[in-house]
């Protein structure tokens, strides 16, 4: 199949090959660092404990492209990973490690800048010094923010957010949704449960957030914005949250002008849903110009090859062209941001 757009992946993530000291950076103390164990594989720590091996994938941009050779894919959006974002350390903190990232980042991207596509991270609890960083990162190649779903009991439509996606609409910056810091407990501390069962309802409850908590009704229908997994459980339980939009719109309307379906248009979602019954779903609920090829690059919990779900589906030609690119290149829109 040759589609008529490049083959564009919206989701994959980098970690660079080490950072300086972030205690001496920021002060505190518990901070991610790298413990490089060989010359292709490392592991992210927190403070003493080991959070995630990873391989060269994350910070080597020739590995990288050889594996976007084999998968087919043209362009890769490359964003940050999560547990770097410090939405919960202080501000000045947070908007100090953004720096350091998301210089890092280009060293990688700039390698290959018509392949690789950065998108930077922001302090997400200061929508200001997020402001500040986003223009920064954007002047020097960013092209794109990766936020994520929550900051701490706030959600996406908290004033300080929706100021901070106003921005990114003004300035026609598109914006990436992922879930991180998912709850937990015992119950949800087995089986990687956390990001099972954690990260889609987390996704849900962002996108819900916006159309409840009226976010989608204070932000211009211009704002491109996109959210991992495939919008989590969203889609699933679009006709649940219809009907209790409508059974107690006492409770459950909050301060938005519709039901929720109606918000359907105003965002989009990746394709790393694994299976084409999932898909398919997305396509009929959200629109088959709301599904971008997503993988989750180079991750174990996602789609190698990249795109395979798609690829190997019954979809016609023309959705399938619009999946593995045609509609991320709208999302991304023009490099010429300056
Ligand atoms: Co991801």
């Amino acid at each position: 199949m040759t589609p008529t757009s490049p083959v564009v992946d919206v989701h994959s993530h980098y970690v660079p090959h080490g950072w300086p000291d972030l205690g001496d950076a920021c002060g505190g103390s518990g901070w991610p660092s790298l413990r490089v164990d060989s010359a292709t594989t490392a592991t992210i720590m927190l403070g003493e404990k080991a959070f995630r091996p990873i391989t060269d994938a994350c910070w080597s941009a020739d590995q990288r492209l050889a594996d976007m050779d084999a998968d087919g894919v043209d362009v890769q959006v490359v964003s940050p990973t999560p547990v770097f974002f410090a939405y919960e350390r202080t501000a000045e903190q947070a908007a100090t490690v953004a720096g350091i990232f998301n210089d890092l980042a280009l060293e990688i991207t700039q390698q290959a800048t018509d392949r690789l596509v950065p998108f930077c991270q922001v302090p997400l609890q200061d929508p200001d010094a997020a402001c500040r960083e986003l223009d920064r990162c954007i002047a020097n190649g960013h092209r794109g923010v990766e936020i994520g779903n929550h900051v701490g009991d706030v959600d996406l439509d908290d004033e300080g957010v929706i100021a901070f996606l106003q921005h990114c609409a003004t300035q026609d910056v598109p914006v990436f949704v992922h879930p991180w810091d998912m709850p937990t407990s015992p119950r949800l501390d087995r089986w990687m449960a956390r990001w099972l069962v954690g990260m889609p309802a987390e996704t849900h409850l962002s996108i819900l957030a916006l159309v409840l908590g009226g976010g989608f009704d204070r932000l211009p229908a211009s704002l491109r914005i996109a959210f991992a997994h495939g919008g989590g459980s969203f889609a699933f339980w679009l006709g649940r949250a219809d009907n209790a939009w409508h059974q107690r719109n006492d409770v459950v309307r909050g301060r938005s002008d519709a039901p929720p379906s109606s918000y359907v248009g105003r965002f989009s979602v990746d394709s790393v849903v694994f299976s084409e019954a999932s898909l398919r779903l997305l396509i009929d609920t959200l629109g088959a110009d709301r599904v971008m090829m997503g993988s989750d690059y180079p991750y174990p919990l996602g789609e190698r090859p990249a795109g395979d779900v798609i690829r190997r589906s019954q979809l016609s030609e023309g959705v399938m062209a619009g999946i593995l690119g045609a509609n991320a290149i709208r999302f991304l829109g023009s490099p010429a941001s300056s």
